[in-house]
């Protein structure tokens, strides 16, 4: 096991450490060679003055190249000229695993590489600062969105993946053969997490998505992590409340604890101290209207790039969907069944989250089921579920990759995913 990290190196100046790494960088000088010694907490210096050492180690040395792994055990001293402000001086180097050169892409990312490069030797590329520090940010976030809800009293759910029935229409399914049965990977816990807020009131769940989206995007995976939510006795605004008071306290936590790793990758922390805007699905059509929208059609991705330009960098719920673009578990409005208890969450131009309220009896689901041409028997386990009297609940879906995506200024999704999964990429 190892004894020091980097990140303690300063605790340890003028101490003797015992440290484990990867050869990040090697700077020769005719009487100097620098290593730079990265591990999973920082990255360090050490200095190894030739003359004070003898031809074996000389020659050791010259056997490191980068992304070797190493043991280095010496003296931590501070430093003036090492960028790093510290430096070890090693009394003793062992090479503990080789890497196989030529390395298929530069990990300290001075040589660029194309996006389906980076991907394909993903093992390597996630050591590079520009990934590395997303998964970084990624822990954080989703600890932060957990705490919040442990503290509010929420359940954590774990659902199946592997279901009988389509929640978000028919047309992006992965079929799967279970045990001679069709079955399908889940697009979404929709049904289960609403059965489970009929018994424990608050309950989310942090998961896998699986859609066979075939669009190549840059906002679009086959599979991605979402973020749900589902709650008894809460309505639409109770639940977009939630969702802008939880967002505000996960976010500014996490810029707070992971203020470093924002600085490596040179983002700027996204405003949050304002009340997110409710744009109806109407108001939302007027703006559009002079390019050519009108009511009834999508809100599409080349909308929402209009929207965010009057808007900026900022969320704003986009609410009141007509009945026919939202999924058939959404309540209609009592007074005007064309339009429904929904919403969408955006930042700037991209869709963050959807949710609304939901349907909680029986007899109009099954109603709703048949108008959308979808098979009532596959239902029976969640009509069951709300003849058992289904408090009326909202919920919603946030897609985590997305979110992280934005906050680490990736241009595309595949950036915010370790590996990503598309309709060109299975591998690896
Ligand atoms: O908008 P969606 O489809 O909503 C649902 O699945 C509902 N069950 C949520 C609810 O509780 N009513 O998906 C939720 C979020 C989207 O807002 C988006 O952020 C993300 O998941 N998402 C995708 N992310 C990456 N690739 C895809 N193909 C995505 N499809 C949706
Ligand atoms: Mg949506």
């Amino acid at each position: 096991m190892k004894k020091h990290y980097i990140k303690d190196i300063a605790r340890l100046e003028n101490e003797e450490c015992e440290l484990y790494g990867w050869v990040h960088e090697i700077r020769e000088t005719k009487p100097i060679t620098f290593i730079i010694l990265r591990d999973s907490t920082g990255k360090t210096q050490i200095t190894i003055k030739k003359e004070n050492y003898d031809q074996n180690f000389i020659e050791k040395l010259k056997r490191i190249h980068h992304e070797d792994v190493i043991k280095v055990k010496g003296k931590v001293i501070k430093s003036q000229i090492a960028k790093l402000g510290y430096e070890v001086i090693p009394s003793e180097i062992e090479i503990l695993a080789k890497a196989k050169h030529p390395l298929p892409i530069d990990v300290s990312g001075k040589v660029e590489a194309e996006l389906p490069k980076i991907l394909d030797a993903r093992y390597l590329s996630l050591r590079r600062d520009e990934y590395f520090y997303v998964f970084k940010i990624q822990t954080i976030l989703v600890k932060n969105i957990r705490e919040y809800l442990y503290k509010h009293d929420f359940v954590e759910i774990f659902t199946p993946k592997i279901i009988k029935f389509a929640t978000e229409g028919g047309a992006e399914l992965f079929k799967v053969d279970y045990f001679g049965q069709e079955a399908y990977l889940a697009q979404s816990p929709q049904i289960y997490k609403e059965i489970c807020a009929g018994v424990f009131e608050k309950v989310f769940e942090i998961a896998q998505y699986y859609r066979a989206e075939k669009s190549r995007t840059n906002y679009h995976l086959a599979e991605f992590i979402s973020f749900d939510v589902e709650c008894a006795f809460y309505s639409y605004n109770d639940i977009m409340n939630l969702l802008e008071d939880l967002l505000k306290y996960s976010l500014s936590k996490t810029y707070e604890e992971a203020y470093d790793y924002f600085e490596k990758l040179k983002c700027k922390p996204l405003d949050l101290n304002y009340d997110f805007q409710r744009i109806t699905y109407d108001e939302a059509i007027e703006l559009l209207k002079s390019h050519g929208y009108k009511w009834g059609d999508d809100i599409t991705q080349s909308a929402l790039n209009i929207l965010s330009e009057k808007i900026g960098r900022r969320f704003y719920f986009i609410i009141d969907w007509p009945t026919h673009l939202k999924p058939f578990y959404t309540k209609e409005d009592e007074k005007n069944p064309k339009i429904t208890k929904s919403f969408d969450l955006n930042l700037a131009n991209l869709e963050i989250a959807s949710g609304g309220e939901r349907i909680n009896e029986s007899e109009k689901l099954i109603e709703k089921l048949k108008r959308n041409n979808l098979n009532v028997e596959n239902f029976d386990i969640f009509i069951k579920a709300l003849d058992v009297s289904s408090p009326p609940h909202a919920g919603f879906g946030l897609g985590i990759s997305r979110l992280l995506m934005m906050i680490t200024e990736k241009k595309n999704i595949r950036e915010a995913v370790l590996f990503p999964r598309d309709v060109d990429r299975l591998i690896p």
